[in-house]
């Protein structure tokens, strides 16, 4: 028989995850776990490069481990780890930080953006992140990696950082491949369609722990476009608010652009908005009441993480193995 391909995601837990993240990677993961050997964690390395309060980032992992589990992710069916719980990821990233090269660092648009938010803490991890990034995805010689459009930069250089790596040792490692969701890749801001939604801008971001009436009114306030038209159209140049929000009822409800179009053809962005509001809310009510059980069971949720973290160990510690002979550590 075939061995299974192998796949991997991670998310920061750096804020509540919102709909961004669960239209964009999430939402299609569930159902790869029937198809690949699959691993999914929680990056709280990568958060602390921007400052965090210590009790409300314990708090954001367990709820994210819960809102993972919510989503379709089933820990008996695939691997599900905190990054911290896993020191190879923080051995094999300064391995990697020797392969990866100051301008090729110095050109990533995820680090431009964030050292112009936190222009007093542009740390080096900021600067080193994709390095770490890399070393995430490469321990487990995965032969895709799921994200959003934002992310793809950083797996294209995770691709480089393999590829030069494996020119001086031989095949170490698989080089990855970023797979990206033709629809929902990128969700913009429902306060500033021009700029993605994000944790940093919550009125234009909807997370998934809203109740349905914040959810409704973030829809209604959404900002659509200026033209006389006003009709529902799907035409992101031209309208980039009523384009993303055609974009998100298109994900949720599973119709295409024309038949959506043709739904509120003749009725104007006054009944649209609220029926993406309902939409949303509705697909996201069982996902925030089955992650308000789980994390009302702790115990559920510490088994998860430790059976997740020695599944993944074990995986890891294979490749960081194999990496620290290539390079010429004494074995211990
Ligand atoms: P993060 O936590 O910023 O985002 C998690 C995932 O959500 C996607 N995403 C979006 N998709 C559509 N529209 C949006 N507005 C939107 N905002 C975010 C992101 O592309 C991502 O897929 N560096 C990563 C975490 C990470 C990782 C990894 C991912 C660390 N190591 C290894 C994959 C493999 C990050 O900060 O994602």
């Amino acid at each position: 028989m075939d061995e299974k391909k192998v796949m991997l995601s991670g998310i920061q837990p750096s804020g509540d995850l919102h709909l961004g993240n669960y239209l964009g990677p999430l939402r299609h993961w569930p159902e790869m776990i029937e198809e690949f050997d699959c691993y999914f964690f929680l990056a709280d390395l990568h958060t602390i490069t921007v400052r965090q309060d210590p009790a409300q980032l314990r708090r954001r992992v367990l709820t994210l481990l819960a809102q993972y589990i919510a989503c379709g992710l089933d820990p008996e069916r695939c691997t599900l780890f905190i990054q911290s719980h896993v020191p190879a990821h923080a051995q094999l990233g300064w391995v990697l930080d020797c392969y990866t090269m100051f301008g090729e660092l110095s050109r990533m648009t995820q680090f431009k953006d964030k050292a112009a938010k936190h222009k007093d803490n542009i740390n080096a991890g900021l600067f080193t992140y994709p390095a770490l990034m890399a070393a995430d995805i490469l321990l487990y010689q995965p032969d895709f990696v799921p994200v959003g459009e934002d992310q793809k930069q950083h797996v294209e250089i995770c691709r480089d950082i393999a590829e030069r790596f494996n020119g001086i040792y031989g095949d170490v490692f698989k080089v990855p491949a970023p797979h990206i969701p033709k629809v929902g890749a990128r969700i913009m801001s429902l306060n500033d369609p021009t700029s993605k939604m994000s944790k940093s801008n919550l009125e234009g971001c909807v997370i998934l722990m809203d109740k349905p009436e914040d959810i409704m009114r973030k829809f209604k306030r959404a900002i659509t476009d200026s033209d006389t038209e006003r009709c529902v159209r799907y035409a992101p140049q031209e309208k980039p608010g009523v384009s993303n929000l055609v974009q998100i009822y298109a994900t949720v409800t599973g119709k295409s652009f024309e038949e959506i179009e043709a739904e509120f053809d003749g009725k104007g962005y006054g009944a649209f908005k609220p029926a993406v509001g309902e939409a949303v809310a509705e697909t996201l009510r069982p996902i925030r009441e089955e992650t308000e059980r789980l994390l009302a069971d702790k115990a559920y949720l510490e088994n998860v993480y430790k059976t997740g973290a020695e599944k993944a160990s074990y995986v890891a510690n294979k490749t960081l193995r194999k990496v620290y002979k290539k390079v010429g550590f004494v074995p211990r």
